[in-house]
């Protein structure tokens, strides 16, 4: 029976480490991107000829959620590019990746960067301007090309976007398997001629040139009649196509039709270098099926469904943004200090002091803390995983990822982390409020500066931390003064973030921007169109207190006694008898958080425990097929063995070499 508890337990964590990696990727096989992850990033963009863009994101980044139709528009837009200028995408927010993006040095999602031809280990790339259209993306692009051309960091495979200042027949013969020159006339500097030339350059029977206008044999063209393309085939014919138009697409399509090339025969001619290593990975593990980890299929339980939300607050949305936060947003950064460092420690005893934390992961939280303080002027992110790792036991921990609860997006690119740490945080406030508001020492700003400060250093998603700090410089200094404008303050705050993303591409259709808390969720909390703040402070001070916490969905590791507070109970239930619009289907949720059954030290619902007992149940019959399976097979060889030898059979005698 010990092996079948232990395969349980085994059973249960495998099952929870896969239901964990939901692939969130905001790309698939359909884009015109390359998806780079850890195992072949190196492999894929290192050494290449051809220059890479690589957009880093982060799955649960609004701005990346905004911005990745765009960037798929500019894949599909430069796809004909690929000998000079390939599209990648990197998703920072899986865990495998972190160190990428830490070399790479990503403080903001998204980041596009660009790397020239054959990058280097040790090559950053270099940062590209938040641009937010097609067009302007081509162009910051076109200009890092010629730049890298024009210093001679190009590469053979490249499109030629210098001018050109020869003859057209000495292009013709230059260049094997040509049957036309096309030449794009334009003024200096045009990124709709050099558009054009990387549109046609992978056609192995023509080749392409840029001619600057104001040079002598092609000034017949004035500057009315730009851009202009003419064609000369290899027996000297020449061809000004006067109908081509004047945008790129039109002048590509006309040129197209001329020749009569079609995209099929693209990409005969040159070929990245490395196109044939795919698969070349770092001997990575095998892949975990993604496809069927979804929320909806694994967990019904997890997402609530209906438009008015019942505002539980649940520890794993927490235990999972602290988790994410420090594994993955702290450990990013190349090195943590000075201020950075001084940030995360103000952080770390804001979440020490006040986070209603599971023993074992206060106790976590409590040696990271030191850790960060006696560890000198400088931490190095590399090493953070490795601190965590060092500093867990059965009675320190910092949970693993969990499929989130109250923060489930009804699809996983969205809700999770932004909303685990606005729930964090207001958690923090209140429960700072509740245990020390009233105390002598208490300083009123501390909790709103050190959640500042954490956003400011390592909130990963920029516009987020930048329309943050604005906040905090516009007002909370002034407007905190006492214990309870603590709460409040990030309250109004929050709300003015729900106001600006109402509508926006990162709003879960099913989860949609609202002025928190709903009337329906706190009738009270509303004077006709207005808040009444005095009721607001009370109502999250009751549905963000320790005592009001849901423990449903956290990893399965002991929980001690849990103090469950009976008036913070009461007033939630008084609460919820006041709104009437809750739906039937929301208070069966409801019931079973806050059933009698759940009136102990244990927190688990029924289906937890049956679906635990289903578990151990079927590992338990696994683990004996197994052994039975083992021990008939040994027995059928030694039979074999005995009866090939001769021997006798000495049932007890040692194994006659043979090993299973
Ligand atoms: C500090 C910070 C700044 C951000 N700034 C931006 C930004 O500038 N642009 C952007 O695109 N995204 C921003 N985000 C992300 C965005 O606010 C949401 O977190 C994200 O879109 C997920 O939304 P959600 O529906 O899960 O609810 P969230 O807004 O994440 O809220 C989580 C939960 O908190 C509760 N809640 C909601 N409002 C309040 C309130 N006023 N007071 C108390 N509790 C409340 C609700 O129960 C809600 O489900 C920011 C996130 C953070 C943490
Ligand atoms: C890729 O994503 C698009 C939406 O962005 C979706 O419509 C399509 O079905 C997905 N394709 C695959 C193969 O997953
Ligand atoms: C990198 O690996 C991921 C995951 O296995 C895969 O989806 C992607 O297509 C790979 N990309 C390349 C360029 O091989
Ligand atoms: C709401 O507030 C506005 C301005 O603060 C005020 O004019 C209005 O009368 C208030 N409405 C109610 C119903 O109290
Ligand atoms: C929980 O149990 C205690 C005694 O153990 C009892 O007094 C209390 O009424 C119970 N609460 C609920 C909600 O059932």
């Amino acid at each position: 029976m010990r092996s079948g508890s232990a395969g349980a337990v085994l059973l249960c964590l495998c099952f929870i480490s896969s239901i964990t990696s939901i692939d969130a990727s905001l790309y698939n096989s359909t884009d015109d991107v390359v998806i780079l992850d850890h195992t072949n990033f190196t492999a894929t963009v290192h050494g290449t000829e051809n220059a890479w863009v690589v957009e880093f994101y982060s799955s649960w980044c609004g701005h990346c959620i905004q911005f990745a139709p765009t960037w798929k528009l500019f894949g599909r837009d430069v796809r004909d590019w690929e000998h000079t200028i390939k599209v990648g995408v990197l998703d920072c927010s899986v865990d495998e990746n972190v160190p990428i993006c830490r070399e790479h040095e990503i403080m903001g999602y998204p980041t596009v960067k660009l790397f020239a031809a054959r990058t280097t280990k040790g090559d950053i790339g270099s940062a590209m301007p938040h641009l937010t259209t097609v067009e302007q993306l081509g162009e910051a692009v076109t200009d890092f090309l010629v730049e890298k051309q024009k210093a001679n960091s190009g590469s053979k495979s490249w499109a030629d976007l210098q001018p050109y200042k020869g003859t057209v027949q000495t292009l013709l013969e230059s260049v094997s398997g040509a049957e036309w020159a096309v030449l794009v006339i334009d003024k200096t500097k045009s990124h709709t001629a050099w558009a054009l030339l990387m549109d046609l350059a992978g056609y192995p029977s023509i080749v392409v040139r840029y001619k600057d206008a104001d040079q002598d044999d092609v000034k017949q063209f004035g500057t009315a009649g730009l851009p202009a393309v003419m064609i000369v085939s290899k027996d000297g014919k020449e061809e000004v196509l006067n109908d081509a138009g004047k945008s790129r697409d039109e002048m590509r399509t006309a040129i197209m039709k001329k020749l009569m090339l079609n995209r099929e025969m693209l990409g005969k001619k040159t070929s990245s270098v490395k196109e044939d290593r795919e698969g070349a990975g770092d001997g990575q593990p095998e892949e975990i099926n993604k496809d069927k980890l979804n929320y909806g299929d694994d967990l019904p339980d997890t997402a609530f469904t209906s438009m008015e939300r019942n505002d539980q607050v649940f520890m794993v949305d927490i235990e999972n943004a602290v988790s994410y936060a420090i594994s993955h947003e702290v450990a990013q950064h190349k090195v943590i200090k000075g201020e950075k460092l001084l940030a995360l420690q103000e952080f770390l005893d804001i979440l020490v002091r006040y986070l209603p934390a599971r023993p074992q992961v206060h106790s976590f939280l409590s040696k990271f803390h030191h850790y960060t303080l006696n560890h000198g002027n400088s931490i190095e992110g590399s090493k953070v995983n490795e601190v965590i790792s060092s500093l867990q036991n059965k009675d320190s921990v910092l949970p693993s990822q969990q499929p989130w609860v109250g923060c489930a997006g009804s699809e996983p690119k969205y809700r999770g982390y932004p909303c685990g740490l606005w729930t964090t945080f207001h958690v923090l406030t209140v429960n700072s409020v509740l245990q020390d508001g009233a105390k002598k020492f208490y300083r009123p700003l501390r909790t709103v500066k050190a959640i500042h400060g954490y956003v400011k250093h390592f909130f990963g998603c920029s516009y987020c931390s930048e329309h943050f700090q604005a906040m905090y410089a516009e007002d909370a200094e002034s407007s905190i003064k006492v214990a309870d404008d603590t709460i409040l303050w990030l309250w109004r705050g929050h709300n003015k973030v729900n106001k600006r993303l109402k509508g926006d591409a990162s709003e879960d259709p099913q989860h949609p921007k609202q002025q928190f808390p709903s009337p329906g969720a706190c009738p009270s909390c509303w004077q006709g169109e207005n808040f009444s703040e005095r009721e607001v402070l009370t109502y999250l001070k009751t549905i963000y207190a320790k005592g009001a916490l849901s423990f449903r969905g956290t990893q399965i590791i002991p929980i001690p006694p849990r103090n469950r507070q009976e008036k913070v109970q009461q007033q939630l239930d008084g609460y919820r008898q006041h709104s009437q619009v809750l739906i039937s289907h929301q208070d069966n949720k409801l019931s079973r958080d806050q059933s009698p059954q759940n009136n102990g030290s244990w927190s688990f619902t029924n289906t937890d425990i049956s679906l635990c007992v289903l578990l151990y149940g079927a590992s338990t019959i696994i683990i004996m097929a197994v052994y039975c399976s083992v021990v008939i097979r040994r027995k059928m060889r030694r039979r074999k063995f005995l009866e090939t030898y001769k021997l006798p059979n000495t049932a007890d005698g040692p194994n006659p070499g043979v090993s299973t």
